[in-house]
């Protein structure tokens, strides 16, 4: 009896059991996306629950499913799916692709005036009609940088919002919003567009902070910290939280930028692997705002220096490269023998010269759990004798953070990295650190063998003038395109290495993530920091030329760039693109390579794409109907790639045409600079103009021999009329030395060594060069 009723009582539960088995898995996120926004006034949610609904099992309402609807800017929504239901909305008319949610990752003021762009190259206050959008980790709303005093109201073309929860605009930050559609926060996250990383504070004060005189990260690098625009106006989204970035956010904060009316959208995050355009929200959202006269700028990646690792290439947006500004910092070592060691790091301790008891890792054993050296070498806190390093300066071979040493009552820490030597970028610790050669680390260790009693101190830090800035610095992803070997990328590079901007005081300020100290500004390294450079540059522009399309933007920014070093850099414009960003150059361009959404849909076709594929970027009617595919020579775009079969002869006709946006009468000729290899002829090599906005059309034919396992060769294309010099790089290959990986390939274990190391290291920095940043 009693069994009987046991059984009735759990039948029920069995069958809920049984149910839930059939419907195959859980709900996961999922955006259906669908394309263009159709014109007229028609409500798209009621649209898309009424789809929903069709395919629901019973159990789940259209209203808990449904998460957002993309109804402002292109059509779509993301909802909570199982497999099965996924799969019935993606045979519904108008959807054009279904994609499961995935998490991105995020990729400092010296800058602006060592590229030139100093204040009095601003306009008179035409930037503050110019609003900068930003897809990141929110802002920390009273940082001073976003002090409204002095602005007017928002333009009136603003129709954004200020979602204030624990959290005020001003005339300044004049909106912002947070998503978080899997509801997955941390106990560190804000529910709030604040900012408890630093990430968005920095990137969006590094484009447009208000000047601010005095400024340092705890002494160092002093002097007047500013946005490249200070007068733009500034609007959030904040989409990254501790665990990443949602791709389904993603889309929602593009839809909701673009309704907004922002001007330019600066993007420093990305895919850790590169993926096709049409799986891509950077590169969806982007194409939409592309079509709405909006420039995005986003982040080339942190994965270099191995080639193809560049992650945001979509030819509708500019990628950027982060190069080196001439600030380098410094913390020397000074040996008890009176050795001074060069050491790099971002040291704001003062050990005011005091020596204290040096240590090799490798004699803090902690022989009770069985250790050995081999071990304690590295510093890893686990198998060290904490004990013993009380008072101490540890030497270790391999990058830490140096909380084991700081939380054991240590003194400082000396780190050697034997695969990245001296790097061409500092950390700051929580404790007196510096990073040394293999070299010097051998030095050190000889002296620690000769003595009883090896002492040592870590110099506060300096900074040092970089006689060989500007160089792309090791991180920057290199490419070439991974899908499109035909666009050169990425475009621009611009500082994004040791920069000093804003930072959110409950972020740690170093590369321990536990590090309590609250500042409100710091200095870090990333494609994040060069990325807003560019995107203030693109609102500069915009400001001086508010009819311009974001390919005229883009293309006054790279065809004015400075010309970087092709002798430091082996993989040449697969590191900087056209050159180094020079923003006050960049506002007369002389000819701009103009082009529409049209171009690029004729673009993908070439590419191969079919017309279905091609819908999953453009989400209109367009068709690859009459297009036969072949090469993407002929998107006006203001570079030049051809990637060349291996044996076959150097051959390519590109189709190019420039609008004149310089003087009404003018008359530019055709020089071309490029290595014997390589022949090109340009047809016509002079193009007369008798107006602005005129338009002339040329081709540049490329010929050569046949070649093989040939690396990138460069050289460049420039137009000159006496006062402008339009300048396209021209790059020819067909061998990409030490390639990791390409698109198709899902072995993860192929990337090297030394890049998991780093991730490693930096997994949990926030602000770290993981992210972007
Ligand atoms: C904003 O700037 C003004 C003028 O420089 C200054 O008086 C004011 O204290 C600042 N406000 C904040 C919150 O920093
Ligand atoms: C609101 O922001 C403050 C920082 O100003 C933070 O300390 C606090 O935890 C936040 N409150 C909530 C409810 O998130
Ligand atoms: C160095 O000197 C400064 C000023 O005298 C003092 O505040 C600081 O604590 C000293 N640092 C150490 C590590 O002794
Ligand atoms: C040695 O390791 C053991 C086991 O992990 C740990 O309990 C002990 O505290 C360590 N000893 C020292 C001196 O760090
Ligand atoms: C379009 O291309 C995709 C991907 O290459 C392919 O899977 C699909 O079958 C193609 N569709 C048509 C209609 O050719
Ligand atoms: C696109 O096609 C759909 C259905 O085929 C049609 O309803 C719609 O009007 C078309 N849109 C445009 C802009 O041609
Ligand atoms: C351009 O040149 C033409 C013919 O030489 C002349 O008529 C015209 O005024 C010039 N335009 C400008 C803006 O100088």
């Amino acid at each position: 009896m009693a069994n009987i009723r046991m059984f009735l009582v759990l039948y029920p539960l069995l069958l809920a059991a049984l149910v839930l088995n059939c419907r195959g898995d859980e709900r996961k996120l999922h955006v259906v996306y669908m394309g263009d926004r159709p014109q007229g006034d028609l409500s798209l949610a009621s649209t898309h629950h009424s789809m929903l609904r069709s395919v629901l099992e019973s159990g789940s309402s259209a209203e808990e499913s449904l998460v957002y609807s993309y109804d402002r800017s292109f059509n779509g929504f993301a909802a909570k799916l199982t497999k099965q239901e996924a799969a019935s909305i993606s045979e519904m008319e108008g959807v054009v692709s279904i994609i499961p949610n995935r998490m991105l990752k995020l990729h400092t003021t010296r800058s602006w005036d060592f590229m030139g762009f100093s204040k009095d190259k601003l306009g008179a206050g035409q930037e503050g009609d110019v609003i900068i959008g930003f897809i990141d980790t929110g802002v920390w709303p009273e940082h001073p940088s976003f002090n409204d005093t002095g602005f007017g109201p928002p333009p009136a073309k603003w129709k954004g919002q200020c979602q204030t929860k624990n959290f005020t605009c001003n005339n300044k930050l004049i909106g912002a919003r947070y998503y978080n559609s899997d509801n997955d926060y941390d106990d560190t996250d804000i529910h709030s567009p604040r900012d408890t990383e630093g990430h968005g504070t920095h990137t969006a004060s590094t484009a447009a902070g208000v000047e601010l005189p005095g400024t340092s990260f705890l002494g160092l690098a002093e002097g007047v910290a500013r946005g490249g625009v200070p007068n733009a106006r500034i609007a959030v989204y904040k989409v990254c939280w501790d665990s990443g970035c949602g791709l389904a956010d993603i889309l929602k904060a593009f839809d909701d930028a673009i309704g907004d009316g922002v001007d330019v959208i600066s993007v420093s995050l990305g895919s850790f692997w590169p993926s096709d355009y049409f799986d891509d929200p950077i590169a969806i959202g982007s194409f939409h705002a592309m079509k709405n006269g909006i420039l995005t700028s986003n982040s080339a990646g942190n994965s270099g220096p191995e080639p193809v690792t560049v992650t945001n290439f979509a030819p509708w947006t500019m990628t950027v490269a982060a190069s080196t500004i001439d600030r380098k910092f410094a913390a020397n070592l000074a040996l008890g023998n009176g050795q001074i060691l060069t050491g790099i790091s971002i040291n704001s301790f003062d050990l005011n010269g005091t020596s204290y008891p040096l240590m090799w890792g490798g004699d803090a054993v902690n022989y009770t759990m069985g250790s050995s050296s081999d071990y304690t070498r590295y510093c890893e806190a686990d198998a060290m004798n904490l004990d013993m390093l009380v008072g101490k300066i540890v030497l270790c071979e391999g990058l830490q953070d140096g909380s084991a040493i700081l939380l054991s009552n240590g003194i400082g820490i000396i780190m050697m990295d034997p695969t990245v030597g001296i790097p061409d970028y500092a950390f700051s610790y929580p404790l007196p650190a510096t990073l040394i050669s293999p070299d010097d680390f051998r030095k050190v260790m000889e002296y620690i063998r000769s003595t009883k009693y090896p002492e040592a101190t870590i110099l506060l830090g300096e900074t040092w003038k970089d006689a060989m800035a500007p160089t792309v610095v090791s991180f920057s992803s290199r490419g070439p395109s991974p899908v499109s070997p035909d666009i050169l990328k990425p475009d621009i590079a611009a500082p994004g290495v040791d920069i000093l901007a804003g930072w959110s005081p409950l972020a740690p300020p170093s590369i321990y993530y536990k590090d309590s100290r609250s500042l409100y500004f710091n200095v870090i390294s990333g494609t994040s920091m060069a990325c807003p450079h560019a995107s203030a540059t693109a609102a500069y522009v915009k400001a001086a030329h508010p009819d311009w399309s974001p390919a005229a933007i883009k293309s006054a920014i790279m065809t004015t760039a400075y010309i970087m070093d092709p002798k430091r850099h082996k993989d040449l414009e697969f590191a900087y693109g056209s050159g180094h960003i020079n923003p006050a150059a960049a506002l007369d361009p002389g000819l701009v390579f103009d082009a529409s959404a049209t171009d690029y849909i004729n673009f993908l076709c070439k590419q191969g794409y079919n017309t279905t594929t091609l819908r999953l970027v453009t989400g209109d009617n367009s068709t690859c109907a009459n297009t036969t595919p072949g090469r993407g020579w002929d998107l006006n775009y203001p570079s030049f790639s051809l990637y060349v079969e291996d044996g076959q002869q150097i051959m390519g006709t590109f189709t190019r045409t420039v609008t004149n946006v310089g003087a009404a009468n003018s008359t530019y000729t055709a020089s071309i600079d490029v290595p014997p290899l390589i022949s090109v002829a340009i047809e016509p090599s002079t193009l007369t103009f008798s107006a602005v906005g005129e338009t002339q059309s040329f081709t540049v034919k490329v010929t050569g021999p046949p070649i093989s396992q040939q690396p990138i060769t460069s050289g460049a294309i420039t137009w000159r009329d006496g006062t402008h010099a339009v300048r396209s790089p021209l790059v020819v290959y067909n061998y990409i030395p030490g390639a990791p990986y390409t698109l198709d390939s899902e072995d993860s274990n192929s990337m090297p060594e030394k890049k998991r190391v780093l991730n490693g290291l930096y997994k949990d920095h926030r602000s770290g060069i993981v992210r972007h940043s």
